[in-house]
């Protein structure tokens, strides 16, 4: 355990489902994606400032650091905060794994070049979450269980965890999308990334695509907006994102 351990409430596993998430987010790729490729598949809010934001399953990302910068009240959430030193142990063989390749498929560049992005943003990150000026803003949690009050936050946003993972099992997928519609104050908006993740056509992840149509019927059957938005035309995914405005 971490110099994070024992101190946040949010650390409470007390319930089965976030027990679960505890145990398996260590399977979970950790990447670090910069600053440039979060803002490319977020709609963030056009005025940063005082905009209190939520990063779900945020990992080595930057994005938080820079938001912070940018006079946002952001946050970043992930069970593997419990543990910095784990955190960079994991993201060091990732990122190791990642350069061996080469070159992945589909890709355009060698590996070498991404994980050189990230490798920076991850060191971007590290230095914020090392800072005891902003260290409150990144949280020891998981998904199902936010550490923030009922309807205390503007824009809650997840790259890669919710509709990756969670996504995974229904019952999880709803309990985290109504949890971020907890802390978010009407109006306040969730995004999803990827939805129809563009290796459904491929045939890979049959149970994530029935899931996230499943989850599209019963935002309609209760009543909330959500709208599906292609990010093919950023030339970085030719998944979607999905935007839910809550209540
Ligand atoms: C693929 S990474 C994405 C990291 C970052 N969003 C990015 O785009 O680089 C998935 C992250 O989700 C975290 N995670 C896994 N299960 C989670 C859960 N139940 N709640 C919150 N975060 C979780 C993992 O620890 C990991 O850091």
């Amino acid at each position: 355990m971490g110099r994070r351990s024992k101190t946040h409430a949010s650390e409470q596993q007390d319930s089965p489902v976030a027990r679960a998430q505890w145990d398996s987010a260590p399977a979970t790729l950790p990447t670090a994606r910069p600053w440039a490729t979060v803002a490319a598949l977020i709609p963030f809010p056009s005025w940063l400032a005082g905009q209190t934001i939520v990063d779900v399953g945020a990992g080595g990302s930057d994005a938080v650091a820079t938001l912070l910068a940018a006079g946002a009240n952001a946050f970043g959430v992930d069970p593997r905060y419990r543990s910095f030193p784990a955190l960079v142990r994991d993201v060091a063989a990732y990122f190791a794994a990642h350069e061996a390749v080469g070159q992945m498929p589909q890709s355009h560049e060698p590996s070498a070049h991404p994980i050189a992005r990230q490798r920076a943003a991850f060191q971007h990150f590290a230095a914020s979450f090392q800072d005891r000026r902003s260290a409150a803003h990144y949280r020891a949690a998981v998904a199902t269980q936010l550490p923030f009050a009922t309807d205390s936050t503007d824009f809650v946003y997840s790259l890669d965890c919710i509709t990756q993972y969670l996504d995974r099992e229904y019952e999880l997928l709803v309990a985290a999308v109504l949890e971020a519609l907890r802390v978010l104050r009407s109006g306040g908006r969730l995004v999803l990334v990827p939805f129809r993740d563009d290796v459904f056509a491929l045939g890979y992840h049959p149970v994530r695509q029935q899931n996230q149509q499943r989850l599209l019927q019963w935002l309609q059957q209760v009543g909330l907006h959500g709208v599906v938005e292609d990010l093919s035309p950023t030339g970085l995914t030719g998944s979607s994102r999905l935007v839910i405005v809550a209540r």
